[in-house]
Order: C-alpha cells, then sequence, then structure tokens
C-alpha cells in the first residue's frame, strides 16, 4: 500500500522505516528542514539500535521516501499522523500540529483518506480530528479517521514495531478496519523479512484488536499510567524495605510470579523519565480532571516519582556528609539504557540538585554525552567510566547501560578518592561487591553483607548464598 508519515520523530521515523520493511511504499514527511537534509542524507537525527540499517536496507530498495507534507497528502491513500503532542504548562498535551495538519489534509486532499492517528492523543481526538476534516473539506474528499496508539519503547522501537504483543486499532467503519489489516498483516502472519533475526521469536500470537476510537485512545494513556503506576509502587515498596531490612529485588520477583501482577516495570530505582511516561501520565490526570473524574491515583503516581531524586541526594549526603567540593561520578545520563534521549531523564534534576549543593560533577554516557551538554552545561564530560571515576568521592550510576557490568573494579579502585558507589538503577547484588573494596548502597536493598538486617542480628552474604542454592 501506498503510505504517508507525517514526523520524523521516535515514532514516525520507526513506523515509517518498518512499514516499509513490510513491504509498503512509504514517504515519509518532515517539516524540520534540518532533520529533513539530514534523513535525505541518510543521517540518522537519532540512535535507535536497528533503525538505521532498517531505513538504509529501505531507502536502497526505492520503499522509503523523504519530503514535505504537502507531497505526502497528495501521494498517499493512508496518513500515519506521527507529530508530536509535547505538554502544555497545564499539563494538557498540545494538539496545535495535529489541528494545523487536519487543515491541511482538509484543503488539498483529493479523493478517499485513511487518517491514522499514532501520536499520543487524548480521548476524543479521533471525533474531533473527523470534524474538522469535514468542516475544512475542500475538494468532497471522503475520510476515514482510525485511532491506532503506539507501544514502541526507545531503545527497542523496531523490534516493538516488528514483533508487537498486540495491534491496537479504533475504528469507526469496516472500511477502516479492513485497510488497518492489510496494512499490518504481514506482521500479523509474521510474512516480511525480520532485520533482526533468522528466525522470528514470535511465530504467531500477535492480537490484533479492533475497538472503537474513543476505547483505542484511551488504552495508549490507560496503559502508560498503570506502567507508571507499577514503577511508583515498586519505588515506595523499595523505601520500606530500606527501613524493615528487606530486599527489593527479591521482593519484586516474589510478586512477580503471580502471573495477575507480572514480573517487568518492578524494578525499584531513580524514578521513571522520558518523554513519554511523564507527559503521558500528566496528560491523563488532566484528561480525567476535565471529565469530572478525580483521578487522585495518578497524582500520588506522580508525587512518588518526582520524591525519587530527592531521596537519592539524601543516600549520597547521609554517606558523604558535605556536597560541597566533593567529585562525584555520574555514569549514565539518558534516561535510560539504549538511547541517546535526554528529554525528562532523571539524570537532569539529579545533577542540577547536586550541583546546586556545591558538587563538581563529572559524567560519562555511552550515547547522551552531545544531547546532555545542550541541558547540563556545568558538567566535565567524559570519555569513559575510569575517567568520570578519577578522584571522585562516589560514583553514581543514574542509568543502567551493560557495558558497567564488564568493568575492571581494580583499575577504578585505584583511581576513585573514596571508593563508594550508589547504585540508583540495582544493576548489581550487594555481594558482588563484598570483594571489591568498594562500599555497595543500593535502592530498597538494607541486607547488605556487612549490614544488620535488624537490631542484633546479623545476616551474612555466606547465607544468602547458601539459601540460593536450594532456592528451585
Ligand atoms: C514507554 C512505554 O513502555 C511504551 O510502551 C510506549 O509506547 C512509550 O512509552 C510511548 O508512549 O511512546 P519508553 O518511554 O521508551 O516507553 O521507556 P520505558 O522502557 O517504558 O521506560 C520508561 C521509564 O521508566 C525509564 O526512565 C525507565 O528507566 C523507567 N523504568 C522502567 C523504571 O524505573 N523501572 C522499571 O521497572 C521500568
Amino acid at each position: 500500500m501506498k503510505i504517508s508519515v507525517i514526523g520524523a520523530g521516535y515514532v514516525g521515523l520507526t513506523t515509517a522505516a518498518c512499514l516499509a520493511q513490510i513491504g509498503h511504499d512509504v514517504f515519509c514527511a518532515e517539516s524540520d528542514v534540518g532533520k529533513l537534509n539530514k534523513l535525505q542524507a541518510d543521517i540518522l537525527p537519532i540512535f535507535e539500535p536497528h533503525l538505521g540499517d532498517v531505513v538504509r536496507v529501505a531507502r536502497r530498495r526505492g520503499k522509503l521516501t523523504f519530503g514535505q507534507t504537502e507531497e505526502a497528502i497528495e501521494k498517499s491513500q493512508a496518513i500515519f499522523i506521527c507529530v508530536g503532542t509535547p505538554p502544555l504548562a497545564n499539563g494538557d498535551a498540545d494538539l496545535s500540529a495535529i489541528e494545523s495538519l487536519a487543515r491541511m489534509i482538509a484543503k488539498s486532499a483529493r479523493g478517499y483518506r485513511l487518517v491514522v492517528e499514532k501520536s499520543t492523543v487524548p480521548v476524543q481526538t479521533g471525533s474531533k480530528l473527523r470534524r474538522h476534516l469535514r468542516l475544512h473539506n475542500q475538494h468532497e474528499s471522503d475520510y476515514d479517521v482510525v485511532s491506532n496508539p503506539e507501544f514502541l519503547r526507545e531503545g527497542s522501537a523496531v523490534e516493538d514495531f516488528l514483533h508487537p504483543d498486540r495491534i491496537v486499532v479504533g475504528v469507526e467503519s469496516l472500511r477502516a478496519a479492513e485497510l488497518m489489516r492489510e496494512i499490518y498483516q504481514p506482521i500479523v502472519n509474521n510474512e516480511f523479512p525480520c532485520p533482526m533475526h533468522s528466525k522470528c521469536p514470535t511465530t504467531s500470537g500477535v492480537r490484533f484488536l479492533c475497538t472503537d476510537t474513543n476505547s483505542a485512545e484511551l488504552i495508549k494513556h490507560a496503559s502508560n499510567s498503570f506502567l507508571a503506576m507499577k514503577i511508583s509502587f515498586i519505588n515506595m515498596v523499595a523505601n520500606l524495605c530500606e527501613v524493615v531490612g528487606a530486599d527489593v529485588g527479591r521482593v519484586s520477583e516474589g510478586m512477580g510470579l503471580d502471573p495477575r501482577i507480572g514480573s517487568s516495570f518492578l524494578n525499584a530505582g531513580l524514578g521513571f523519565g522520558g518523554f513519554c511516561f511523564p507527559k503521558d501520565l500528566q496528560a491523563f490526570i488532566r484528561i480525567a480532571e476535565k471529565s469530572g473524574c478525580d483521578f487522585s491515583l495518578l497524582k500520588e503516581v506522580e508525587k512518588i516519582n518526582q520524591s525519587r531524586i530527592e531521596y537519592f541526594v539524601e543516600k549520597i549526603r547521609k554517606e558523604l556528609w558535605v556536597l560541597r567540593g566533593k567529585k562525584l561520578a555520574v555514569w549514565g545520563l539518558a534516561f535510560k539504557p539504549n538511547t541517546d534521549d535526554m528529554r525528562y531523564a532523571p539524570s537532569i534534576a539529579l545533577v542540577e540538585s547536586l550541583l546546586k549543593e556545591g558538587a563538581n560533577i563529572s559524567a560519562y554516557d555511552p550515547q547522551a554525552t552531545e544531547k546532555a551538554k545542550e541541558v547540563l552545561p556545568d558538567v566535565t564530560y567524559c570519555g569513559d567510566p575510569y575517567e568520570a571515576a578519577r578522584g571522585a568521592h562516589a560514583i553514581l550510576i543514574v542509568t543502567e547501560w551493560s557495558e558497567f557490568r564488564d568493568l575492571d573494579w581494580d583499575r577504578l579502585l585505584s583511581v576513585v578518592e573514596q571508593p563508594l558507589v550508589v547504585d540508583g538503577r540495582n544493576m548489581f547484588r550487594p555481594e558482588e561487591f563484598s570483594s571489591r573494596g568498594f562500599r555497595y548502597l543500593s535502592i530498597g536493598r538494607a541486607l547488605t553483607p556487612d549490614t544488620p538486617s535488624a537490631p542484633g542480628e546479623t545476616r551474612d552474604g555466606t547465607l544468602d548464598s547458601a539459601i540460593q542454592n536450594i532456592t528451585a
């Protein structure tokens, strides 16, 4: 099918490239001239695993073209809207890009258009879009408006697009449902050349769920808010674990074995960031408020998340007493591993807070340094974790990049000023540090080998490893 994708951000570019990968002819429009020039010169403006390869192959095969929005509207029967919906000061999503695009489509499209809303939008945006298209319709064109929320995680967006657990489509006509099914058929049937696996992990089981438009829109906001709630929940459990002497990792493991709960998104730490959870949570709270529902549960989720940074800083303060003049090595700046995205990254609030207290920050991130420099100018950026750790009074693990797992701890011991690791992502088990010469602090785990679990009671690492052996 001939498909246009409007907007070449994370979602748009991944959608365009993957739709081309599964066989469609895709035209991707981008209004930012600098970004468009880069794309036309085969330069990817973001770091996203596999995306570069998929774009290159699609371009070589002539399946993916970049250009202007007007051309995208003329060219294709199906138009995927992937423009940004950033938060306004009051927490509402800014829908101005979608509104002006709707006017453009209504003004220039001739004939039938399937308008697919993929940007994350408040419930009832589809019906407003439908009304707007009718109102400004200049060529007696015919439209279907569909909600097709995306569930792409940064860092694994290509994998998520090509091997999703569900495809949600909110429609108001059979024609729209059939066209959407046709577009996604290669994925539902797993019939496309997979760029990542010679044998794909999923051979069936992708659920193609058709709902009404309002429900599809709600599925997106409700899913992200629910996942955010899981994270804040486990972070509060972590606080409790630290006080009573329990291990949040074991608690979440035990909880996650119940299939009604599930094990994912129960990693305690510095809290959630990125361009999706914080803004979608805010938007969902606003949607509920405007509809007369006080979703106070979600306000608490947000509050807990915001308190994670101060909680972490207090942990560092307790160890170092005074932060003024101390050198702190920050490992990881991106809001999560495998991305260079710094938007709403917990590292920003953390570093700002430490700088405010007079600490000196040297930081290392495998991908996000350039973007971090724009938001955190007063940091010394380093080329590797060792350089960042040189002379440091503490190493702070802020993003759990896998390369931090395989480091030479003897070498680190020889370069730091004080052997202290404060792990904001629970990357390591405390036992791993008993022979490394570092004091190791993490989140929600009081049972380090040298810490009593209760007054008068000691519990050493050997007991824990012995117990591990009889745990099936
Ligand atoms: C999220 C959703 O997972 C996607 O399904 C959705 O499509 C996307 O938002 C979106 O709305 O576009 P993403 O923001 O890329 O994807 O990242 P996640 O992997 O969900 O992580 C979000 C944040 O939660 C990160 O800061 C991560 O460190 C944090 N997190 C995640 C935790 O603190 N604990 C966990 O157990 C899991």
